[in-house]
């Protein structure tokens, strides 16, 4: 493998990114210098970092970076309702290009030749990592030692062990890979991998079972000013709280679990387990306070670059023209989307049950059925007939052919065939 002088590595705390360490140090001579960053992870961070140094890192730190996570990361993703394949709110491609560009910011500061990460080979991760790295600092070499080294899960704890690194009583037990942030959790691998099989309710974390949750239905009310949840029950919180506290409590509910065979940038299938208590809330909040304040070819061209969106960020496009072209885009129609959205939570349901908004297109005078309804029905009967135009046209042209064709196979049963 290629020497260097300097790596800074994307460091989790767990097992493989600690295996990593002398890993690098070894085949590649360089120090290493261990980089966490904090994006609403529940591990304890600090003392992640203490493993790093036991390790034998040079150095190792993490940056809280939860408020730019939300505000950069998330809040665009909330903006553009972003459900990958409909279903799967991007926790883990939101947080790959924000810990690529701490990566890189930390490259440049320790005059750095190299980065490294901890993804294997058949995942999404790497792809985002890399493609994020590739648009920010295209002469950064990118390690990634778990493409290489082949180990299993019981070769990286020998391994470990071979390097005096302490592995967590738990890390045999725990059968899942889990990624955690403000977004929410994701949960793969184990028992998971048989897409027939019912996720275990150790699965699950941040969400109570839905049968296990309270028989009181909860209400909680969003404030949004253009596109941004601002206060919750008229508490106004600044995002990262805001998010923290939705999730708690629509968690408790029973919230936002998925569970989706999903198509990965790698070409391969996966079952993926979601809990999503603050995003599927937060999104189905914000699409209803849209469809009051947009205009319906708004809302329906949104529709369709919403998905254009989640797919190129799914894909590790985050740093991309098209995407900051498309954020411009889905800027300009935040500017009304201002006001309050209910919400009423029962056993891992979720409806919206109010709106209300200063830039309401809804006006519900001319929505009533009632008395005083100002709405002109006579004037609606030369918009249906124009509308109906082309149709008419079509329909008698058809009905012309077919009595046609009676016709002839009346005159000469040969013929029909050929006429249409
Ligand atoms: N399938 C999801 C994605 O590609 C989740 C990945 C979770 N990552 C992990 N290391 N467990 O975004």
């Amino acid at each position: 493998m290629k020497k260097y002088h300097k790596i800074i590595l994307a460091y989790s705390g767990g097992l493989d990114t600690t295996v990593a360490i002398p890993w690098l140090q070894e085949e590649t001579g360089a120090q290493i210098v261990a980089l966490g960053v904090d994006v609403g992870q529940p591990e304890n961070l600090w003392s992640a970092a203490d493993n790093a140094l036991a390790a034998k890192a040079v150095k190792s730190f993490f940056i809280d970076a939860k408020e730019e996570f939300a505000l950069e990361y998330v809040l665009p993703a909330l903006k553009a309702n972003a459900l990958y394949e409909r279903e799967y709110p991007l926790i883990s491609a939101l947080s790959r290009p924000l810990i690529a560009k701490k990566l890189v910011d930390e490259a440049k500061a320790e005059g750095a030749d190299a980065v490294a990460h901890g993804c294997t080979g058949k995942g999404n991760d790497q792809v985002r990592f890399e493609l994020s790295l590739a648009a920010l600092a295209p002469k950064l070499d990118v390690l990634a030692p778990a493409r290489h080294w082949g180990f299993t899960r019981e070769d990286s704890v020998s391994y470990a062990k071979e390097y005096g690194i302490a592995v967590q009583q738990n890390s045999n037990k725990n059968p899942y890979s889990i990624d955690e942030n403000l977004w929410g959790r994701a949960i793969e691998c184990g028992a998971l991998e048989d897409a027939w099989f019912e996720p275990p309710k150790d699965a699950f974390q941040i969400t109570t079972d839905p049968f296990d949750a309270k028989d009181q239905p909860r209400v909680m009310t969003i404030e949004f000013y253009q596109g941004q949840p601002i206060a919750l029950d008229g508490v106004p919180l600044d995002l990262v709280h805001l998010i923290s506290e939705v999730s708690r409590r629509a968690g408790a509910c029973g919230i936002g679990r998925i569970d989706h065979v999903e198509s990965r940038t790698v070409g391969i299938k996966s079952r993926e387990i979601y809990e999503c208590p603050a995003a599927i809330p937060l999104i189905k909040a914000h699409k209803a306070l849209e469809a009051m304040v947009m205009t319906g070819d708004e809302l329906a061209f949104k529709a369709t670059l919403e998905t254009a969106w989640s797919r190129i960020v799914y894909e590790g496009k985050w740093y991309s023209p098209l995407k900051k072209a498309m954020d411009a885009f889905v800027e300009t129609t935040q500017e009304k989307v201002t006001g309050l959205v209910r919400l009423k939570m029962y056993k891992g349901s979720l409806a919206v049950v109010g709106r209300a908004s200063p830039y309401s297109l809804y006006d519900e005078g001319l929505a009533t059925y009632g008395a005083g309804d100002p709405f002109d029905h006579a004037a609606s009967e030369g918009f249906v007939k124009i509308s109906a135009m082309e149709t008419t046209t079509l329909a008698m042209q058809e009905l012309k052919a077919a009595q046609k064709t009676e016709t002839k196979a009346h005159e000469s049963p040969d013929l029909a065939v050929s006429v249409t």
